[in-house]
């Protein structure tokens, strides 16, 4: 069962669409396992993005991630880091497909809305640097009337 950790990012919380982005993933059929509001510290974004440390948009990208609250989701299930990144579109939404969350609501790479794990390995790690064991719920699943809790 893979994990991808979601971001909904400052752009989309200042235009309004956490609600929007919460239903794409909700309407894929990506089971929730975790979420909450914060705003990042600026430790856990540089950790966060360490990958990108030594690229010109870092410093950029950092600040703004931290610039406001965020909405993160932890997200479980089989392909869900394929998955969320197929319902998210491609990094550059000038690219990204219509349907897609980038390609129906952004056109700016420094602004593209949402974050979402990159591989299954990081998947598993950003959910655990965001969430605590104890704030994880792993009890749903799905039968033919929709979602069930046990
Ligand atoms: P994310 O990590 O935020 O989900 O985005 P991603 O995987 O699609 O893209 P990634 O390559 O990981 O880049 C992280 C974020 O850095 C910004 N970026 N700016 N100016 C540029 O050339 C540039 N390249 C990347 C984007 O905001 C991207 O989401
Ligand atoms: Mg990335």
């Amino acid at each position: 069962m893979e994990r991808t950790l979601i971001i909904i990012k400052p752009d989309a919380m200042q235009r309004g669409l956490a609600g929007e982005i919460i239903k794409r993933f909700e309407q894929r059929g990506l089971k929730i396992i975790g979420m909450k509001l914060l705003r990042l510290s600026r430790q856990l974004a540089e950790k966060h993005y360490d990958v990108h440390r030594e690229r010109p948009f870092f410093g950029g990208l950092v600040d703004y991630i931290i610039s406001a609250p965020v909405v993160v989701m932890a997200r479980e299930g089989s392909d869900a880091v394929l998955a969320a990144r197929a319902t998210i579109g491609a990094t550059k939404p000038a690219e990204a497909a219509a349907g897609t969350i980038r390609g129906d609501f952004a056109l700016e790479i420094g602004r593209n809305l949402v974050h979402g794990s990159d591989s299954v390995e990081n998947g598993v790690i950003e959910v655990a640097n965001f969430f605590s064991a104890d704030e994880l719920c792993g009890g749903w699943s799905r039968d033919v009337d929709g979602w069930v809790f046990e």
